[in-house]
């Protein structure tokens, strides 16, 4: 693999504020990602890259308009805790760098407030009302949400409501996906490292693992093709099936401990619930953290490698059967040189994924101070985020 896929990785993760307002320098980074069929040209890319596209690292403070911290300075207020739980408000300086934000959850900010983040559960199911009129005319207010379309009800609802939106999606206004990687030479750069985990090439001992293909499945609805798959999958396969369908998990069910479970084997199921575009969580970065090759079912394969190099995952689409497929892990299990190939890309990146909800609002606060002075309106929310 070559700096084409690192640069890709690169601008993927870092997005942030794209749909209103893709600058010069970014939009030319992405112009030399999209021709990237002549060598010559992929080295000029990458030139670029360490140039350009670094400065748009989920970081640089050194590289900010010149205005002081104290006249940019923004209140973000987080209008309800996602899904009813109360979180502790992070604090953006010390854990990001990212300086001038004042976070808070406390509605009588609501008059004074630059921004107001709003996630879509709560006020979609009416556990909570929007900001009340008269609506500050500087304020923004932003649309949050992370569950995809087929989870998202009433979206019409929110037409011409919001003047940001904040997804996983590439496109949002302020993106920050499930995770992504950072190439190892990047991560130096950014504050967000401190919490990524280098990812290492296998060990001879590390292609043996012991077991073939885990699942971890929380939802099981037959009405999935997830399920559909795997009732497939199963009949050319072992597939060890862990969660509420399966197997149990062992105790502490958070992301820690599907990680080491994952860990015993050469492949890990990361099918998602629904399939759209950029909708890829944290069942493809557990495994990739776990070292397991990710047998993916989501969006196209395209659209996972806008997160990840072509080889570090199978796609259920590249077999024309489930059949075929079965026999390709299989084939694999036999055969560690084969095996390798899918794996020997982790030496070049370590993975960060965001911590929910910290991130987010630190990195919508960035974006607020740099949106500071512009209008922004969320038009076609539906359309938008179902398409
Ligand atoms: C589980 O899946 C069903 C069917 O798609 C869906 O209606 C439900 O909201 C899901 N539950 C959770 C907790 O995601
Ligand atoms: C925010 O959105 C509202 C509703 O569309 C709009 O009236 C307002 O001008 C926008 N404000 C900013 C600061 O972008």
């Amino acid at each position: 693999m070559g700096v084409v896929a690192q640069g890709r990785a690169a601008i993927t993760a870092h997005r942030a504020d794209r749909r209103s307002g893709l600058s010069q320098r970014e939009k030319c980074c992405v112009l030399v990602y999209r021709r990237t069929y002549s060598v010559c040209v992929a080295a000029i890319g990458f030139l670029l890259f360490l140039e350009v596209c670094l400065l748009y690292l989920p970081d640089p403070f050194t590289l900010e308009p010149l205005v002081s911290a104290e006249n940019s300075a923004v209140t973000l207020l987080i209008w309800t805790h996602p899904f009813g739980r109360y979180g502790k408000l992070p604090d953006c300086s010390a854990l990001f760098q990212i300086d001038g934000c004042t976070l808070t959850d406390d509605e009588r900010a609501y008059p004074q407030a630059d921004a107001v983040i709003v996630h879509h559960r709560e006020v979609a199911k009416g556990t909570a009302e929007l900001p009340p009129d008269p609506r500050p005319s500087a304020q923004k207010w932003i649309w949050m949400n992370y569950e995809s379309p087929a989870h998202t009800p009433i979206l019409w609802r929110f037409e011409g409501v919001f003047n940001l939106t904040l997804s996983y999606r590439t496109d949002s206004d302020i993106f920050l996906p499930y995770g992504y990687l950072i190439p190892r030479e990047h991560t130096d750069r950014t504050p967000q490292n401190r919490y990524a985990h280098p990812l290492h090439t296998p060990s001879h001992s590390h292609l043996l693992k012991p077991r073939l293909l885990a699942w971890v499945i929380s939802n099981w609805s037959e009405s999935h093709a997830r399920v559909a798959f795997y009732y497939q999958l199963r009949r050319y396969v072992q597939v060890d099936v862990f969660g509420r369908a399966g197997r149990p998990l062992p105790e502490d069910s958070g992301g820690g401990s599907v990680v080491r479970l994952v860990e015993r084997y050469q492949f890990y199921l990361a099918l998602e619930n629904s399939q759209h575009t950029d909708y890829i969580t944290e069942k493809l970065w557990n495994a990739v953290l776990a070292g397991a090759v990710p047998v993916v079912l989501g969006p196209s394969r395209k659209n996972y490698e806008r997160f990840l190099p072509p080889e570090a995952f199978i796609h259920v689409d590249d077999f024309p059967s489930v059949r075929g497929l079965a026999r390709y892990l299989l084939m694999l299990r036999r055969n560690p040189v084969r095996l390798r190939r899918h794996l020997d890309w982790r030496g070049s990146y370590s993975v960060h994924q965001p911590a929910f909800w910290a991130e987010h609002y630190c990195t919508a606060c960035r974006a607020v101070r740099r949106n500071r002075h512009k209008t922004d309106v969320v038009k076609d929310l539906t359309y938008w985020f179902r398409s």
